[in-house]
């Protein structure tokens, strides 16, 4: 994709992983589209039973964390893939500061979630609607299932979705 300056335009996975299910989707997306990766790190401490709990109410209030990088640059980017595990059938907070903190007006944008079982949808709904609000157009989405996956599993199906979304016409 080139810019209207003829500039070529690159495409970049950005996501958040609190136990590497979807950083796998991530790096599997990365590697099949030969796209750049960054991770969005929540600095606030998510492990444990009790962070489990304040994770899925910050989730559901949709309370700002502190991520780091806190913003990403985006000016070499056409298309934009966007990931995030779901919480409480919302999107990691850290996602939902990233947004808000990216100039997104006139990317492309691909979301993806992952889930355990359910909820994934809400959270492709919840990000569209926030990043369309930032002036991006989500031109595609995918949904993948880990909950009782192993991460060979969750590799192939990221595979699958790729080969059925014809994800690799996208950002040409
Ligand atoms: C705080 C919290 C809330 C979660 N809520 C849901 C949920 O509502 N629905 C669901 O299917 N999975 C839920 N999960 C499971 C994760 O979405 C799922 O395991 C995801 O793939 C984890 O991604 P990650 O390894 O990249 O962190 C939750 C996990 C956590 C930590």
């Amino acid at each position: 994709m080139r810019n209207n300056i003829g500039v070529l335009m690159k495409t970049i996975v950005l996501y958040y992983s609190r136990s590497r299910k979807t950083a796998l989707v991530a790096e599997t997306l990365a590697e099949e589209l030969s796209a750049d990766i960054m991770e969005i790190k929540d600095v606030k401490n998510r492990s444990g039973l009790l962070n489990y709990v304040n994770a899925s109410m910050d989730a559901i209030r949709e309370n700002k964390t502190q991520i780091s990088p806190e913003n990403v640059d985006l000016s070499n980017y056409g298309l934009v893939y966007i990931g995030s595990p779901t919480w409480a059938g919302k999107p990691a907070p850290a996602m939902i500061t990233l947004i808000d903190q990216c100039d997104l007006m006139g990317k492309d944008v691909i979301l993806f979630s992952t889930m355990g079982s359910q909820g994934g949808n809400s959270v492709i709904k919840r990000m569209k609607e926030k990043v369309e609000a930032r002036g991006a157009r989500v031109v595609n989405y995918l949904i993948i299932k880990t909950g009782n996956q192993e991460m060979v599993e969750i590799r192939e199906n990221t595979r699958k979705k790729i080969q059925e979304n014809d994800l690799k016409i996208f950002g040409i």
